[in-house]
């Protein structure tokens, strides 16, 4: 059967790839240590779970507004206003199937055909796919490690081309825990403005920021930055509420209201139980969001020290998110095991058969040197993971 040009040429996902070869491997008896996906070990909390079948119980089974409750959005509203400081109406909020579904909405309400967003590399895997999806162009501006993976704006404003409508930008960032200070969020505002850019900024790890940084949103900048930007978020990560799929959007009404409008043609609504759920989780006590944060400094620690530990790979502290993100390209052009190993994913291939740890290679990512590692796992993975690692990198 005949299938489209727009789906031919779009990858699987690499980091479900990544995930899924290692499951089989599992499922073959193997005792794989998967680092590969990004998603938090911990359990829903019960009080989102209980609001969840609260909901079914109460009838809230039936299709909702297409872009989300009332409820919803009025508590999105009231999350943001705790949180950013940002008096947000409503109307200015359309809710999706997660954050994955929401950036697919925008690029499909933002981009003609030809139409140019910058992404900064290392980016997250969806973002190039998905513009490509809806027929947009993209490049890459590199964001170095010795800059803690934040870019220089200068190379952002060089890579404006006059179809350029969107810059998009992920802070903290999934891969590289890179996170944009106050000032570097002002000097890519102050671009988008001169340049009349559309700032797409990706927040959906925000409350998972370490040594005590806090978020800054372009959002917060000023009324005019506000009126060019869209706020992505979701429960996912906050909540550990992967399976949930609960994302949205905050952006200017018309903006917003022709991203419902698309989705009501799409998907209809989200899942209602989900999201009573999701608008109990934003009201409820906070205090998991803390307690999971924590966590993940922790570990952050843990496994950036025993990285650090392996002769020949480098791993910068992430700031934020739960990644780490090392370079191996020492190793590019060595021989191990009989295995001669070029490239990123070259080393990857070799972690997941040799030494049974499942990673996700910077390629995926834009980037050449790095291999990505979620320490969304236990402290006991993550030792016998970098061990296993430093072995089969011994030789
Ligand atoms: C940077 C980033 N944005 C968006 C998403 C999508 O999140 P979800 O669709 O689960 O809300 C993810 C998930 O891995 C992510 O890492």
């Amino acid at each position: 059967m005949k299938l489209s040009d727009r789906v031919a040429r779009m990858k699987p996902s690499a980091t479900m790839a990544m995930d899924a070869k290692a499951k089989d491997m599992v499922a073959q008896g193997k005792d794989v240590l998967s680092f590969a996906l990004g998603e938090p070990d911990f359990p829903t909390p019960e009080p989102i779970c209980e609001a969840g079948i609260q909901a079914i119980r109460k009838g809230h089974t039936k299709y909702t507004p297409a872009s989300g409750t009332a409820r919803l959005k009025s508590a999105i509203c009231t999350a943001t206003e705790r949180d950013l400081g940002l008096a947000v109406k409503p109307a200015q909020v359309c809710v999706g199937n997660g954050a994955k579904h929401i950036i697919a909405s925008i690029f499909g309400s933002l981009l003609d055909p030809g139409d140019h967003v910058i992404l900064i590399a290392p980016y997250w895997v969806s973002y190039a796919d998905l513009v490509e999806l809806f027929d947009g162009t993209w490049t890459a501006v590199q964001a170095p490690a010795e800059r803690d993976f934040v870019p220089d704006m200068a190379a952002v404003e060089a890579a404006v081309t006059d179809r350029t409508v969107a810059v998009l930008i992920n802070s903290p960032s999934n891969p590289s825990g890179g996170v944009f200070e106050r000032s570097d969020i002002e000097a890519l505002a102050e671009v988008a403005v001169r340049k009349d850019l559309t700032i797409i900024s990706d927040e959906i790890y925000k409350h998972i920021l370490f040594d005590g940084r806090t978020h800054y949103s372009p959002a917060m900048v000023s009324d005019e930055v506000r009126q060019r930007t869209i706020i992505v978020d979701g429960v996912s990560k906050t909540y550990s509420m992967t399976g949930w799929r609960i994302g949205w959007l905050i952006a200017p009404e018309a903006f917003t209201k022709g991203v419902g409008t698309l989705q009501s043609q799409m998907t209809s609504n989200p899942n209602s139980i989900a999201q009573e759920a999701a608008a109990d989780a934003l009201l409820g006590p906070q205090d998991a969001v803390e307690v999971m944060r924590a966590e993940f400094e922790q570990r952050r620690d843990l496994i950036v020290g025993l990285l650090n530990g392996i002769d020949g790979i480098t791993c910068r502290t992430p700031g934020g998110a739960f990644y780490a993100f090392p370079d191996v390209s020492s190793y590019f052009g060595k021989t191990r095991r009989g295995r001669t190993l070029e490239t990123a994913t070259d080393v990857s291939a070799y972690l997941l058969d040799e030494a049974l740890v499942s990673t996700v290679p910077g390629e995926a990512f834009g980037v050449a040197d790095n291999i990505r590692l979620s320490f969304a796992c236990s402290n006991e993975q993550i030792t016998e993971g970098c061990a296993r690692i430093a072995e089969a990198l011994a030789g």
